[in-house]
Order: structure tokens, then sequence, then C-alpha cells
């Protein structure tokens, strides 16, 4: 058969664009075995099942574990997807030489070879007597190094360089993907192993090679960041043991990763004072509210043509709110280039932080600063309206820890709030909210 690598289509026929998802050069030969009649599986009564509490260790990094949903689960797969040099290798090798210190963990790296491993491990400070590195694409070889040390964790790094030898199939390629997965998930239920699989990410941000790998594994997580900055965020797509509602913030450094305990703090650090068109916002991220410094530039245009560019935030919603900047407001900011930046290089694409983007844009539009102390959380509609926003409390609670004295938010949320140590302005539109931000 012939099968297409990024969505499955097969057929007997080779294909140069995939019928099923119009990719180009997608498709390779696979030898398909004949279904085999298995012998019936154990049935259960549904209340006469046992719970077993899912047992867990814990890596050492805590904002791994907490991603995890509180520690690594006994038997369980966990593939990590993210861009090429984002990380994943340095997370993992990070956690494997702090799991080495009480366990045995196995580091196969199908890409790197065991001295440059090496050279990476002296540079982040993890020396474990614990930790074995590996360097072989052949899967299979898995189970003697198992067999030969008592092996309790093992990362596989990554799964598009590795192969199993029972297929004649490139490494990379969906049967392989397949099959080794198939193979890897064996051995972590088996013997109650947990295994992290590292995964490429294609040019559309999924995981390189087929969709099911997804499905075939307990947890996904994905590791994320702007590479020309030291923030990088590791979010849980799909746990079957805990909450995807879990975030980990990490700082990319010289000696490698460190934790963030405090995000807000860390956005916040380098916020100019009195500077105009600096705002604060608070997203929401998984379950965590981060306070974000928003940063809007506008400059006369000198051509023609007004540019707009961003980073950070969604390019059409910084349309859309100029429009009704331009429209409700009156400003002509037609005749303005325009830049808004989350600083930091963190993204945020939630409405919740429109306020906040309108009120920087107006406050460079207009060379007024606002006050340092206060944060802006809201959405705004095409009316002009600011609409209510979902967890405020957690926000507003937010923007108090850090010292701020003053949040305007959205009139429909206000009467919900207890908080009373930090001054709360409801406000229902933008005319509204501008005439008290720049008198
Ligand atoms: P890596 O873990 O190899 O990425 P991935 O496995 O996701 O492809 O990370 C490589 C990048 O990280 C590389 O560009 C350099 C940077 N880096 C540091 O900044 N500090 C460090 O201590 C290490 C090990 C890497
Ligand atoms: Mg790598």
């Amino acid at each position: 058969m012939y099968k297409c690598e990024s969505c499955d289509y097969s057929s007997s026929k080779w294909f140069g664009r995939c019928p099923g998802c119009g990719e180009w050069n997608t498709f390779s030969e696979e030898v398909v075995e004949e279904y085999r009649k298995e012998e019936s599986p154990l049935l259960f009564k549904l209340p006469e099942i046992d719970i077993k509490e899912e047992e867990r260790i814990k890596s050492g990094i805590s904002e791994f574990d907490s991603v995890l949903g509180g520690g690594i689960v006994l038997g369980s797969l966990v593939l990590i997807g993210g861009d090429p040099g984002i990380g994943k290798s340095t997370l993992l090798l990070q956690a494997s030489g702090e799991l080495a210190k009480e366990h045995k963990v196995l580091y196969v790296s199908g890409e790197e070879s065991a001295s440059q491993i090496k050279i990476r491990a002296d540079r982040l400070n993890t020396s474990s007597e614990g930790l074995y590195i590996s360097s072989y694409n052949n899967i299979t070889h898995i189970l003697d190094q198992i067999e030969k040390i008592d092996v309790k964790v093992i990362v596989i790094d990554s799964i598009q360089a590795i192969y199993h030898p029972s297929l004649p199939s490139a490494p990379g390629t969906v049967s392989q993907i397949k099959v080794c997965t198939s193979f890897l998930s064996g051995i972590a239920k088996k013997r109650n192993i947990p295994i992290f699989i590292v995964g490429h990410v294609t040019k559309e941000g999924s995981i390189a090679g087929p969709k099911l790998l997804e499905h075939m594994v307990d947890t996904v997580l994905y590791f994320e960041g702007d590479k020309n900055h030291i923030f990088r965020i590791l979010r849980a797509y799909k746990n079957r043991f805990g909450s995807t509602n879990e975030i980990g913030v990490f700082l990319m450094e010289e000696k490698g990763l460190s934790e963030v305990k405090n995000p807000s703090l860390a956005f916040l650090s380098e916020r100019p004072k009195g500077a105009s068109g600096s705002v604060v916002s608070c997203t929401i991220e998984g379950s965590r509210p981060i306070l974000i410094e928003i940063q809007a530039l506008a400059t006369p245009t000198i051509y023609g043509m007004a540019r707009r560019d961003t980073l950070g935030v969604n390019y059409n919603r910084i349309l859309l709110l100029l429009a009704v900047l331009e429209k409700r407001m009156g400003y002509n900011l037609s005749t303005y280039d325009l830049f808004v930046n989350i600083a930091g290089g963190i993204g945020s694409s939630e409405p919740a932080i429109d306020l906040g983007i309108c009120s920087a844009i107006v406050s460079s539009f207009k060379e007024k600063p606002i006050d340092e102390k206060i944060a802006l959380v809201g959405e705004v509609g095409l009316s002009g309206e600011i609409r209510g926003i979902s967890n405020v409390e957690k926000r507003i609670e937010e923007a108090l820890k850090l010292g701020f004295s003053s949040c305007f938010l959205p009139k429909s949320n206000l009467d919900k709030i207890k908080e009373k140590q930090i001054e709360l302005i409801g406000v229902s539109n933008i005319k509204e909210t501008f005439s008290v931000l720049f008198p």
C-alpha cells in the first residue's frame, strides 16, 4: 500500500499529490500485514472494577511536574512537541539529570552522539550517576538495555529519528512512527516505566508525521516560545492523568532552563517608567493569570500608506480595534504608522486584553503616559462598548499581588467582585475609559 505521511490516506496506487489532504510528495510505500485474530479480552462489570491511584514520581522540576498533573505517572507515554531548537532536548536532559539522582534513567538520543550530549550536560551542570546515555536508532536495542540496567524512566529523542527493524521504510515515515510508538507503549504499560517521546513539529505547528501519534500517547505537551526571547512555556494539550489547564514557564539561559515561579513579575521586570504607549493588562494562560506589558508606538506616516505591524498579538484584531478607535473616538489614525508588541516574547490572543491594547495605542497617539500603577482588562466590541470577560477575579488578584493600585474592568463584571484592596473602575465603553485615563 502507499500511505500519505501527513494525513494517513492510503491507496494501492502512488500519487504525487495526496487526494486526502492535498499535500505534495507525501506518499511512501508500506507493507500491510494481514489482520490476525487475537484472544478475546477480559470483560469487567463497571462497579466491580478496582480503582488504582496512579503512582507518580517527581522530576524535581516543579513547573514540569505540575504540567504533568503533579508528577510523572508510572507507565505513561508522554509526547513533547515543539519547534526545532526551542529546547525540548534541554528540558528533558535537565529533567533526566534531576530524576537520575534517585532513579535510573535511560536517555536514548537518535539525533546527537553521546559526547554531544555530555557536552550539553556539562553546560547544564547535570551529571548524575544514574543517567545512562545511549545513541542508537534501532528501537529494539532498548529492550537489552532495560534488562541490563534497572531502568525507571526512558527518554526517546526523537521519535522521528528512530526505527523498528521489522519495517523496511525509513525513520520518520508514518508506518515507522506508528510501529515505534506502539512498541514503546507496550514497554511502558508492561513494565510500568514512564517514557518521554520528543516529536518534531512541522511548519504548520502539528507534530510531524501522523496526527495519530497524539492519539497513541497518554499525554501531549508542547514546548512553545519565541526563539529570539528567553521565555518558554510548557503547555499540556492532552493529559489522561491531569488537567490541560496547567502551564509551566521557563527561562532559557546560558546554563539551560530555569523555572519562573512568578511569570507576571518576570514579564514586567523591564517595564519603562512613565513612557507613553506602555500599558499593563492581564491574560490567562491555562489556569494561570499573567500580567503582560503591551507596548504601542504611533508615529506619523511619511510615505502615503500607513504601516501596521504586530508582535505577540493578532494582526487582524489590531486592525479591528483601530477601526473602532477611528469610528467611535474620531481619531485620525490612518495617517499614523502603528506598531503593537507584547514585551518579553509572550503572545496572547485573548480578547480580554483589547482594552489594554486600545489604551496603549491611544496613549502613544496622544503622547500621554498612563499611570504605571494602573492595569486594564476588558473586551472591546465594534460599537466601542467594553464587554464582560472571564476569570476577572483571578486577574484582579494578580494585579493586586504585583502592587497595582487600580484596575479598569468591564462595568458588567464589577458587581461580582469582592476584592476591595485595589481601586476598581468599571467602564462600559472606550469613550468613558479615555475620558478618565486622559482627562
Ligand atoms: P535544544 O534543546 O537542542 O532544542 P530542541 O531539542 O527543541 O531542538 O535547544 C537548543 C537551543 O537552546 C539552542 O539554540 C541553544 C539554546 N540553549 C541555551 O540557550 N542554553 C543552554 O544551556 C542550552 C543547552 C541550549
Ligand atoms: Mg533536540
